[in-house]
């Protein structure tokens, strides 16, 4: 961060005196006015409901350049990491350490991370308390919280260690819970994680094996699946980023952090889009039904969003909502599912809004939930579990995100002010007076 030679200067019409403020230059992107001087100056706050036009952080893990389409993990383009830059763990160690591992880093990185996938064996009680049909994301928020019940060895964020330590302990344990989640709501018994396989294809196993027959790794479903956790990692300052960034401002355990992501994540504007994407396209049911549809989303009465559309950031094509069509492509191929009713119909959805006046002007474009639940649910994933996924891939964004605030010497408990509208002061009446 550079400060800039040109300041920015506020001045009132009413003749109060000026204010300059510094304007800070990142290494690409907007460049930031510092406004922190600005109440003590002014006695008065910004006003920014949804954080529009503010950064929350100053960070170096990822950027997004919305106005072209473009996600950087690190500096490296998302096309480059998720079709020919190794796999997720490769992603995880990027954004954890900044760089990506030769290959005697990712070894002894892929080695302990493997060695962590186990839970403590009590962690089976919690489900027990939850309904079968519990919604996964409960079942999430619940045991990824409890997990700090178990860990009072890594709990001290102030120590790198811990920080390293309960990193590495989250990644590795989140697509065993995610599994035993998805094992609880189907009566079948949990299936323990096993170190000759792969970080993709081990939670594949813990899905689909039973006691009665182990799963057949597939290495183009797994390869796909590894894909999709690659899109997911990482994306900025979204609302269960700055979630877990918020909980953590406050010494917050990393595990409630997490855990507070989660809840966040679950929002069907944010992470809970996947599975609202599926099921609008299972609702629109045919092709011959999406005129209706769209007349239902431009009636403002309705409601009704095109889910997996739209997007805070990127007002072009989302680059991982293209990635995660193509692996659409390669996983319907494998499966012989070519002819997939669903993907053909969101691509006919897709097509529609595209040439559509009122897509068009909003900038709205396909996201990376529109086609996330066709190849998830090509991959046997029920679609209750389809953020549960996400939450499993964003773990790594969360903790990396979680790590650079910790380390971070501008770091503050977050806690922002507010427009007060309410009433001022008044005396209360006696009950018989009101
Ligand atoms: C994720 O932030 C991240 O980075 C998130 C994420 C990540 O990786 O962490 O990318 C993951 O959350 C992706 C987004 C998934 N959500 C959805 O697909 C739900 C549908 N999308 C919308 O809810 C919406 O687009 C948001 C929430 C994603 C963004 O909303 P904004 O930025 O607050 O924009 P807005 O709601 O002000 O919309 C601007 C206009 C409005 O119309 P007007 O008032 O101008 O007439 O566009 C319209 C909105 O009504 N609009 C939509 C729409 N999205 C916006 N209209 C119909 N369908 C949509 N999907």
């Amino acid at each position: 961060m550079t400060n800039s030679e040109t300041k920015a200067t506020l001045s009132f019409s009413d003749g109060s005196p000026s204010l300059d403020m510094p304007i800070y230059k990142g290494s690409v992107g907007p460049d930031v006015i510092d406004i922190r001087k600005l109440y003590g100056a002014t006695g008065m706050f910004t006003y920014d409901p949804g954080f529009m036009s503010t950064a929350a952080c100053n960070s170096s893990i990822t950027y997004i350049d919305g106005d072209k389409g473009e996600l950087l993990y690190r500096g490296y383009p998302i096309e480059q990491l998720a079709v020919n830059g190794g796999d997720f763990l490769e992603t995880c160690y990027l954004l954890l350490n900044g760089e990506l591992p030769n290959a005697a880093e990712k070894e002894k990185f892929v080695a302990t991370v493997t060695n962590h996938t186990m839970v403590h064996e009590q962690m089976q009680f919690f489900f027990r308390g939850f309904r079968r049909d519990a919604h996964p994301m409960s079942v999430l928020v619940g045991t990824v919280g409890a997990l700090a019940s178990f860990y009072h060895d890594s709990l001290d964020i102030n120590d790198p260690h811990h920080r390293e330590v309960s990193a590495i302990r989250l990644i590795a344990k989140m697509p065993t819970l995610v599994a035993m989640a998805y094992k609880y709501s189907i009566g079948q018994p949990f299936v323990y994680p096993r170190n000759d396989l792969s970080y993709s294809a081990n939670f594949m196993h813990m899905m689909f094996s039973t006691p009665c027959a182990e799963y057949k790794v597939n290495d183009v479903l797994v390869r796909a699946l590894d894909r999709i956790l690659i899109l997911h990692a990482d994306h900025e300052q979204n609302a269960s980023t700055s979630t877990v960034r918020l909980a953590g401002s406050s010494g917050a355990n990393p595990f409630a952090c997490i855990a507070a992501g989660i809840a966040c994540l679950w929002g069907p504007a944010h992470g809970g889009a996947n599975e609202a994407a599926l099921d609008m396209l299972e609702s629109i049911g045919s092709v011959d039904n999406i005129p209706e549809f769209i007349a239902q989303v431009k009636d403002k009465n309705s409601g009704v969003k095109l889910m997996g559309f739209g997007h805070r950031v990127y007002k072009n094509y989302d680059p991982r909502a293209k990635l995660m069509r193509e692996t659409c492509y390669e996983v319907l191929n494998e499966l012989g599912l070519q002819d997939d009713p669903l993907f053909k119909l969101a691509m006919a959805l897709e097509k529609i809004a595209l040439e559509d006046e009122y897509f068009v002007s909003r900038k709205l474009y396909p996201n990376v939930d529109f086609y996330s639940g066709i190849v998830q649910r090509a991959l046997g994933i029920p679609t209750s579990l389809f953020t549960g996924i996400f939450a499993l891939a964003r773990t790594v964004g969360w903790i990396a995100q979680w790590k650079e605030m910790i380390s971070d010497p501008e770091q503050k408990i977050g806690r922002p002010r507010q427009l007060f509208v309410g009433s001022p002061t008044r005396t209360v009446p006696p009950i018989d007076k009101r």
